[in-house]
């Protein structure tokens, strides 16, 4: 039986990816520290008997050797996954970003591995609001989440270099559905819920980005590994559309118990510092490799609300 490992696999989309694992049949060893992941999203997958929940820290790579042995393939998914926290905390990224990554990899090549897959993200093609195939990595990451995605994909290329494991990285478009962690749609109901009146956007909600729905995110993953032909693979995962922060703003609002909250817009078209406020992905190399979406930007949007509306509102 095909024995998987999910680093980051209590979160939103490690939960989501143990489920697919079980699914097809495999054995699936999830390791958390449960610093932002929970038990409870893991309550279907305990469901199949198949799933070993190991409770520790990437950061201790003792702990992620001794877990991983026996294994088939290591999914990394752990990480900061909110961008934004990086400027109040400039270690975050590079703790549980890089040094977890390099970990994760070294926790492979001591237990001999064959198989590791990298959860990157489009920011790894910095400031640009061109249209970005694989190749497209001429502009630098412009936030430190965003560097240690970088990081990491260089560490997972020489790894596969030097230690002969195969690699699969790639890159997600920004992710939503059920048991969503952080992200606009969360943020914007959490905020109707703390004050009905009105609902403040940060950014003047022009910016815009593929949305890619979680169980598509899943599914891409699991097909980028079956199906990449080389050593090292890079795809990026998203719909070939994108929906707009005001968009968003406007279906939670209408999503919510306050549909007449008013809607108040910053100034800047970028959130915040290190945001890229317009994110276009080239999604063909995924494509010719067999895997289309199921859902578009604006349906898993509309989808994404409405599950985590009831998440939040009851
Ligand atoms: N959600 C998105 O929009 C998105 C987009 C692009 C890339 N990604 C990447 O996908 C991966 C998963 O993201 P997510 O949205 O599911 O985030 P998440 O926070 O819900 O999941 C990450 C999981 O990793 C765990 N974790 C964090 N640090 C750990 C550590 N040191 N040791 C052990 N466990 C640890 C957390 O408890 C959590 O369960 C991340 O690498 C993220 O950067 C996410």
């Amino acid at each position: 039986m095909v024995s998987t490992f999910v680093v980051g696999g209590a979160g939103f989309i490690g939960s989501h990816l143990a489920e697919l694992l079980l699914e097809r049949g495999y054995h699936v060893t999830v390791f958390d520290n449960f610093s932002v992941g929970k038990e409870e999203f893991l309550e279907g997958a305990k469901a199949s008997g198949r799933l070993t929940i190991v409770r520790g820290d990437a950061l201790d790579l003792d702990a992620l050797t001794k877990a991983s042995q026996g294994h088939s393939v290591i999914f990394h998914l752990a990480a900061n996954p909110e961008a934004r926290w990086g400027l109040e905390r400039t270690r975050l990224d590079l703790e549980q970003g890089t040094i977890a990554t390099y970990n994760a990899l070294e926790a492979a090549r001591l237990n001999g591995i064959a198989n590791f897959v990298f959860s990157s993200s489009g920011t790894v093609y910095g400031n640009t609001s061109k249209p970005c195939a694989e190749t497209d990595l001429g502009s630098l990451p412009i936030s430190l989440y965003g560097a240690s995605k970088f990081a990491g994909e260089a560490l997972v290329a020489s790894y596969v270099e030097c230690f002969k494991l195969r690699g699969t990285i790639c890159r997600f478009g920004n992710v939503v559905g059920p048991r969503g962690t952080h992200g606009a749609i969360l943020d914007f109901l959490k905020k109707l819920k703390a004050h009905p009146e009105y609902l403040d956007v940060l950014g003047n909600g022009t910016q815009s980005k593929p949305y890619l729905h979680v169980t598509d995110c899943v599914a891409g993953l699991v097909h980028a590994l079956d199906h990449g032909p080389d050593a090292l693979n890079v795809y990026n995962l998203g719909p070939s559309d994108f929906t707009s922060v005001k968009k968003i703003a406007d279906m939670c609002v209408a999503a919510s118990p306050y549909k007449n909250a008013r809607i108040e817009f910053g100034e800047s078209s970028q959130g915040w510092p290190g945001d890229v406020p317009t994110s276009r992905i080239i999604v063909d190399k995924l494509a010719s490799a067999g895997f289309r979406v199921r859902y578009t930007s604006d349906l898993a949007v509309e989808m994404a609300v409405r599950s985590v509306a009831s998440e939040v509102f009851g």
